[in-house]
């Protein structure tokens, strides 16, 4: 995924950055962070078995995201360790505002073609937005350990939606992903300005 042209690379620019106090608020409520992101992460892996029995028939996807349940599940594991070092449990699933909004937007009836790439664009959103989220958090915590810990989680989730939207210009034309992409990320920006800024939460 390092051959990107720097166009695509801009392609996937997400239109609004987060607001500077979700660091400092996540950085309140770390444990709380720690919950979410683990059910984020199973989320992902969750969405990618679901791709992968939905489209069965095509090898590309099938192969490229078979790994990535891996990865993702293994993001779990690792956030899960993080709480157990401190005595916690996983603690209960919240409702994920961010994800059901990005929801409301997929076209659901009529061509096939079009509500397969908005289930990947979806994924390439949310994986664009959280690899956002993990940077601040990596350069914004003062705990060097946690720093870190985000840093590895922002690199892995940099890969993946360049992966969405590799896969996406795979198996559609380039200039219908882009153009449905764009209106992706007027969307979601939208999104984010209209939900509270908590710190309790990834997205
Ligand atoms: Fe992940
Ligand atoms: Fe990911």
């Amino acid at each position: 995924m390092n051959n990107l042209s720097q166009d695509t690379k801009n392609i996937l620019g997400l239109q609004l950055p987060t607001d500077p106090r979700w660091v400092d608020l996540a950085s309140i409520s770390l444990e709380d962070i720690l919950t979410d992101h683990a059910y984020c992460e199973q989320k992902a892996a969750n969405s990618c078995i679901s791709l992968i029995t939905k489209y069965n028939d095509k090898d590309e996807l099938v192969n490229e995201l078979s790994p990535i349940v891996t990865e993702e599940w293994g993001h779990f594991r690792m956030v899960l360790s993080e709480l157990r070092k401190r005595n916690l449990q996983l603690g209960k699933q919240r409702k994920d505002e961010y994800v059901n909004k990005l929801m409301e937007f997929q076209k659901k009836g009529g061509n096939p073609e079009e509500r397969f790439l908005d289930l990947l664009l979806t994924m390439a959103l949310i994986e664009a937005r959280s690899c956002e989220r993990f940077k601040r958090l990596s350069e914004g915590l003062t705990d060097e350990y946690m720093r870190n810990f985000y840093r590895k989680f922002m690199e892995s989730e940099a890969g993946h939606y360049t992966l969405f939207i590799t896969l996406a210009e795979t198996y559609i034309n380039k200039e219908k992903v882009r153009s449905r992409w764009k209106q992706w990320l007027a969307y979601e920006a939208e999104i984010i300005k209209s939900i509270e800024v908590r710190g309790d939460r990834v997205h």
